[in-house]
């Protein structure tokens, strides 16, 4: 029998930062860092028990940023502002709904 997971959700925002004449880009050149600052502590106000907002480093999909990961489903997010945060944590991390709007697809790339 498989045990309970210790968080039931993980979403790893990637604040990852790269010189500015970089031709890839980088998250924290697109505001990841404040807005991912804004997803943990809103969390934490609603007290949303079990999950995780985790920082993370480059995801390699650094053209389509600022993004993040929500696991256990494997769901991609683009997010632009805190009204996209607010969505994201609502609707599916509060929620379990994805939000299909935001939602990066497979085969997206640059
Ligand atoms: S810099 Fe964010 S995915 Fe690479």
């Amino acid at each position: 029998m498989m045990e309970e997971p210790y968080y039931r959700l993980h979403a790893f925002c990637c604040t990852n930062v790269r010189p500015e004449q970089h031709p890839r880009g980088s998250c924290a050149r697109k505001n990841a860092v404040a807005l991912r600052d804004y997803l943990k502590k809103s969390a934490k106000e609603k007290g949303i028990d079990g999950v995780r907002i985790n920082a993370s480093g480059c995801l390699d999909r650094c053209e389509l940023g600022p993004v993040m990961v929500v696991y256990p489903e494997g769901i991609w997010y683009r997010y632009e502002n805190e009204s996209d945060v607010d969505e994201i944590l609502e609707q599916h991390i509060e929620g379990g709904k994805v939000v299909e709007r935001l939602k990066l697809e497979v085969e997206d790339g640059p």
